[in-house]
């Protein structure tokens, strides 16, 4: 089936999310919609879905001008989609979930729980998915929950399949095996809408590519363009993607962990024992797919979870759950996963977010009130050393783009002296530039003698930066391997495979 849409606009607000699109999905074909985060790729898709309707623009499938109002629209006229955060009930079990909420269907009509059960199992076998239908969803990792997501849209008899950033979630040889599945329907006849912002992905499995920049169709390429081609369609200049790293000089051990434990409020253990060191001018990666504890041990360093047992010792200094202030003033600096919430507040200007932590310390402070001279001129300097777009340092930081706020956070935790930088996610989200920026200086900091941990889920990113690597899954770091371990073995470990440690079977 092939689907077409012609001037697809759609704004928030003053935002135009969707800018005019026109795109043509050929029969049995996976086109891939490459662009950055916040390009608009989920927004044109929910509209195709029926969970948003567009301002102008028409949709049409085999030249058929569609009306969708709705997912069961869209179902129906043979659409499927998978979505970026799933949309599966936790407590119900695969074969509710798929009976549930789609009510209108071209095949099935009212699905039952029993045809469920069989359909489930059908399409598993075809697919090689193995899942239980019975299984209650909450119980799966997040590979499985997807395939479900997958199963439902192909019960449904999709010929359009969209999946929103499906490798997100999935180690790569999950990913391989998506991408081999996503073939496998293609040669059937399926056409494909793969959504995603990586390039090698791209490469690999895509017969045909648009790429949107800021809402717009910026171009279209084939597999065959090389990823700096690629990249600077997506980002609208020349785009470097190599990262130069010299051989690292290790001093003495900065952050030594030990036995860490962290429980959420219910008493459910979300990092089970974790030990290891950073030493000075060493990049640690930890990779891990995302949900494996790797957020959680990256607060407990900061202080910023509360239920945590084991030591601490950063320089020496011992640091206590809970003790954030403590912990920075003994030279941590900390990148948060998510800046809107952790790394700046949006209502204070560029300049204030610059000092946060150190507002009471000179040379900001006098007496009990700030040197507003003093904080503009540093902010000025910082503003300019990190590269930070903005039109004023006296602009909110709520007015700055993703990569603008990351370099900010980066600038103020960078301009203390500190011993060691955790950041947790620095690049997500950001755009190509802004991760060369980001990464440049991740470097340099390990090259002035810094220690540096770095929570990473783009495999790609760690292995361009790391020295060592530590990999989690389920809440354990399952081994901590020299940089030059292979994808392939790195793969099996963010699975929790380790088969050094794998008893004979
Ligand atoms: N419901 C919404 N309300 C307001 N703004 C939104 C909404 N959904 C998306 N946006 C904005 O629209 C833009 C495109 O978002 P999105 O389609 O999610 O991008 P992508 O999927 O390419 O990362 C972003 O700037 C985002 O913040
Ligand atoms: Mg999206």
């Amino acid at each position: 089936m092939s689907l077409e849409l012609k001037g697809i606009t759609k704004s928030f607000g003053s935002l135009v999310a969707n800018d005019g699109i026109d795109l043509a999905v050929g029969d049995g074909e996976i086109h891939a919609i490459l662009g950055e985060n916040g390009a608009g790729k989920s927004t044109l898709m929910n509209i195709v879905y029926g969970l948003l309707s567009p301002d102008s623009g028409t949709i049409s499938v085999d030249g058929k001008l569609l009306e969708i109002k709705s997912p069961s629209d869209a179902l129906a006229a043979g659409i499927g989609m998978v979505h970026q955060h799933f949309m599966l009930v936790p407590v119900f079990t695969v074969a509710e979930n798929i009976v549930l909420g789609h009510e209108k269907s071209n095949r099935l009509g009212l699905l039952e729980l029993e045809t469920a059960r069989i359909e489930i199992e059908r399409v598993s076998k075809e697919f090689n998915f193995d899942v239980d239908p019975d299984a209650i969803v909450e119980t799966l990792p997040v590979g499985i929950q997807q395939r479900v997501e997958i199963i439902r849209a192909l019960i449904y008899d999709a010929k359009v399949l969209i999946l929103d950033e499906p490798t997100a979630v999935l180690t790569p040889q999950e990913t391989d095996e998506l991408l081999r599945n996503m073939k496998k329907l293609r040669d059937k006849g399926t056409s494909i809408v793969f959504i995603t912002h990586k390039l090698r992905e791209v490469q690999e499995a895509a017969d045909k590519i648009t790429v949107i920049r800021r809402g717009k169709v910026v171009g279209t390429a084939l597999p065959t363009a090389t990823q700096e081609e690629l990249a600077s369609l997506m980002v609208g200049r020349p785009i470097s993607l190599e990262v130069e790293k010299g051989p690292a000089k290790f001093g003495a051990p900065i952050l030594k962990v030990s036995k860490l434990n962290v429980f959420d409020t219910t008493g459910r253990r979300l990092v089970k024992d974790v030990s290891f060191e950073v030493k000075a001018g060493e990049i640690l990666a930890v990779a891990g797919v995302q949900g494996n504890g790797q957020s959680e041990l990256a607060e407990a360093l900061i202080g910023l979870q509360h239920h945590v047992t084991g030591e601490i010792f950063l320089d020496g200094t011992h640091i206590k759950p809970g003790g954030v202030r403590e912990a920075l003033r003994a030279g941590m600096a900390f990148v948060p996963e998510s800046r809107e919430l952790d790394g700046l507040i949006a209502s204070f200007t560029i300049a204030e977010n610059l000092i946060l932590d150190l507002h009471d310390l000179p040379p900001f402070a006098k007496g009990i009130s700030l040197d507003p001279k003093i904080v503009a001129d540093q902010a000025e300097i910082r503003v300019k050393e990190f590269d930070v777009r903005a039109q004023s340092v006296q602009d909110h930081a709520s007015s700055l783009s993703g990569g603008n706020k990351q370099k900010v956070v980066l600038a103020r935790e960078l301009s203390r002296p500190v011993k060691i930088l955790v950041a947790s996610q620095p690049t997500r989200g950001l755009d190509v530039g802004s991760i060369e920026f980001v990464h440049e200086r991740i470097i340099a900091e390990r090259d002035s003698g810094r220690a540096v941990l770095l929570f990473s889920t783009e495999l790609d990113e760690v292995v361009s930066l790391a020295d060592r690597i530590a990999v989690m899954f389920s809440g354990e770091i399952i081994a901590i391997v020299p940089a030059d371990t292979s994808r392939e073995k790195l793969g099996l470990l963010m699975a929790g495979i380790n088969n050094e440690n794998a008893k004979s079977a």
